[in-house]
């Protein structure tokens, strides 16, 4: 059974829609990867799923978010802290931003266990230097006293996935947790997740530009643009043969695609600005592909190959190309 649910979701800033009609299903210890170019929609997704909508700005204009077959649209705000504290943990993008420049580490997470769990201060420290351990901080016990400008950038992008996973949630939203560290360290995190995965049965819906990292972790994949979703399905098929032009356009401009990253092509172009889509399919305008019906009609997510949906109306003719 799926952990969590999303269906139709769509995201408003005033009259302007900005998010539509989005579907998400994710069971558990599965990761999803969310994809897209900047300004699809993606963090405003994760914080939509959390409620955690800056509410004077933005709005959820529709849809549903199930987790565990509960509605959580109709939690009144003192659940829904609960259900962010204990059943989801999230990685936000910008962790300097997230952690408390102020609070020592261990602190950190231990407010959460006693808020949350009613911990004592020892069972709380006691399991703050447990979680540094579990996510391979080293000597935990000497820096769960640490404050967060004493961690390097990797150190404290884990003690945010400490943070995240103090109340052993079952769903962990990771918004690009790993953007921001170089590449060594990026596959340590990679794997620290994957670890965790197996670990705890942790579902974890994983946000990236990175193909490479969704490759080497998402079981399946979705794919958006424009606040729509082009393309979802298997992680394997999607990188295999992309039944959505949109899909294979990101593919051809990922590092590790035929050539080195100084020539990477960026996909021609630039996407809309939100709220300000194009007619028919949003990405007509960019597409190698388009024809007179793109400008017209939106084409509908439609079953292209196994489990698989896209939104193109000649997803058929790219299947027999390819
Ligand atoms: N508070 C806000 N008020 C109005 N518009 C917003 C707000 N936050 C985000 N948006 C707009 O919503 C769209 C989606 O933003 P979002 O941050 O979800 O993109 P993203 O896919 O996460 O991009 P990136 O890959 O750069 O993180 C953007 O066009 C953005 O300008
Ligand atoms: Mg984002």
């Amino acid at each position: 059974m799926s952990l969590l649910i999303v269906r139709n979701l769509s995201i408003a800033a005033g009259e302007r829609l900005l998010v539509e009609e989005v579907d998400l299903d994710l069971a558990e210890g599965e990761v999803l990867g969310l994809v897209g170019e900047s300004g699809s929609g993606k963090s405003i997704t994760c914080r939509a799923l959390m409620r955690l909508l800056p509410h004077d700005q933005l709005h959820i204009a529709g849809g549903s978010v199930t987790l565990k077959g509960r509605d959580l649209a109709r939690l009144d705000e003192a659940e829904m802290r609960k259900v962010r504290g204990v059943e989801i943990g999230m990685i936000f993008q910008n962790p300097s931003s997230h952690l408390d420049p102020v609070m020592r580490i261990g602190d950190q997470i231990a407010e959460s266990v006693r808020y949350h769990e009613g911990a004592s201060t020892k069972e709380a420290r006691g399991r703050a230097v447990e979680l540094l351990r579990q996510v391979g901080i080293p000597d935990p016990v000497r820096r769960v006293s640490a404050y967060p400008h004493e961690f390097s950038g990797g150190m404290r992008q884990r003690a945010m996935i400490a943070v995240a996973l103090a109340c052993r949630p079952k769903l962990l939203i990771a918004d690009e947790p790993t953007t921001a560290l170089d590449v060594t360290v990026q596959a340590q995190v990679l794997r620290l997740l994957l670890d965790l995965r197996d670990r705890l049965g942790l579902a974890i819906l994983l946000v990236t530009h990175n193909l490479g990292v969704v490759a080497q972790t998402c079981d399946s994949l979705t794919v958006m643009y424009a606040g729509r979703i082009m393309e979802r399905g298997p992680k394997r098929d999607l990188l295999r043969a992309p039944a959505h032009p949109y899909t294979e356009a990101l593919l051809k401009c990922q590092p590790g695609s035929a050539k080195p990253a100084a020539q990477l092509p960026a996909i021609p172009g630039q996407p809309p600005l939100a709220g300000a889509f194009p007619p028919g399919c949003r990405f007509h305008p960019r597409c190698p592909r388009v024809a007179d019906i793109c400008r017209r009609e939106r084409p509908a997510l439609s079953p292209a190959q196994g489990p698989r949906v896209a939104a193109c109306h000649f997803t058929s003719a790219l299947r027999a190309a390819s």
